[in-house]
């Protein structure tokens, strides 16, 4: 099974870990080099410990009056997940607007935030934020900022584009639907996503309410995948950077969210690996149903759009998603998302 888009990790080749920014008369370089993608073969992580999490959420007041003021403008894309916000600057808020926020990404599981100084306040401030939803995960194998293991760093230009090197040319497209780090004991919720650089058109991230993808079963189907088990897996990756060891963990196939109470679907085509219990072929054709579900979905999927100053929430446990390479290279996307992680999924 091909890795996940978010995981685009080149292998490590002199030219690489030594990656160097040039500029040249045409293009400039990227606007905030500070972020360019960072790889030291000699970084190393230990195993991930579990720890207690509380969600944020679960604090919060239901009518969220430090988030949703009266100068906060809400637009909805879809019934069922994705809202767009402005008017309100997530470095602003207290720590009840925080909650509130962890609250309002589990509800409608997608925020796109426009005009935020985000890209601006500094790593330690942005880091500080972040930890506000979780422990924030460190990832074993992409890129990320000298000094700043939290950062996943996203990058595609002309000069270093990460993301065919992982999903090649006989792919007939890019698309890969996944939820961030699910290999992990205790995965992503309440997940930020800023943007440094965005192409002129294109370059969207692909957003799908699992939620939903739940509720649209039958109930005869539903009941099949209660108390069902899926394996997830982090792989080793062609001699990449690999800082901590790959894991094989088991989740259930359907979780329920801490706060929100929603069940939602948590396979997902990048990581999910099997079900346990099943033999190959049984494994294989209900996992299959189950991508081919969740990316057919339109109707209860949206597009999330970048501009500049564009910071993107989301929450990990109720949606799955997936770059869109549509762009022309020429046109440089630079993203750094901060991924903190949730509870151990329970069903
Ligand atoms: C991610 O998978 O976390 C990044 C999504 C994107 O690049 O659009």
């Amino acid at each position: 099974m091909a890795p996940s888009v978010s995981d685009i990790v080149p292998p490590v080749t002199d030219a690489i870990a030594d990656l160097k920014l040039t500029a040249t008369k045409e293009d400039k370089g990227p606007s905030y080099p500070f972020y360019y993608p960072y790889y030291d073969p000699n970084e190393k992580f230990p195993p991930t410990q579990v720890y207690e999490h509380t969600d944020p959420g679960a604090k919060a007041d239901r009518a969220k009056p430090h988030l949703l003021t009266p100068e906060t403008n809400v637009t909805h894309l879809s019934p069922f997940l994705g809202t767009e916000v402005s008017g309100v600057q997530i470095s602003q808020l207290s720590e009840e607007g925080l909650n509130e926020l962890a609250l309002y990404a589990a509800e409608r599981k997608v925020l796109i935030f426009r005009n935020q100084d985000f890209k601006d306040i500094g790593p330690d401030r942005q880091i500080e934020i972040a930890k506000h939803f979780g422990r924030i995960q460190r990832h074993p194998t992409s890129g990320n900022v000298k000094g700043y293991p939290e950062f996943h760093v996203v990058y595609r230009g002309s000069e270093h584009d990460m993301l065919k090197e992982i999903i090649s040319d006989e792919r007939i497209n890019r698309t890969q639907w996944h939820s961030d780090v699910s290999y992990e004991k205790q995965p992503a919720g309440t997940t930020f996503f800023f943007i440094l650089d965005q192409p002129a058109v294109g370059g969207d991230t692909l957003f799908a309410s699992q939620v939903e993808a739940y509720n649209r079963l039958s109930p005869e189907f539903k009941k099949r995948l209660e108390g069902l088990r899926a394996q997830a897996e982090s792989s080793r990756r062609r001699g990449g950077v690999v800082r901590r060891e790959p894991i094989l963990t088991e989740h259930p196939l359907v979780r329920r969210h801490p706060v929100t109470g929603e069940k939602a679907l948590y396979v997902n085509q990048g990581f999910t690996r099997r079900i346990v219990g099943f033999k190959t072929e049984e494994s294989e054709y209900l996992l299959k149903f189950l991508f081919d579900h969740i990316a057919k979905g339109a109707d209860f999927q949206i597009r999330a759009r970048y501009e500049a100053g564009t910071v993107v929430v989301w929450d990990n446990r109720v949606t799955a998603h997936s770059a869109t390479a549509d762009f022309n290279l020429g046109d440089r996307r630079h993203a750094v998302r901060l991924t903190p992680q949730a509870e151990v999924p329970t069903e």
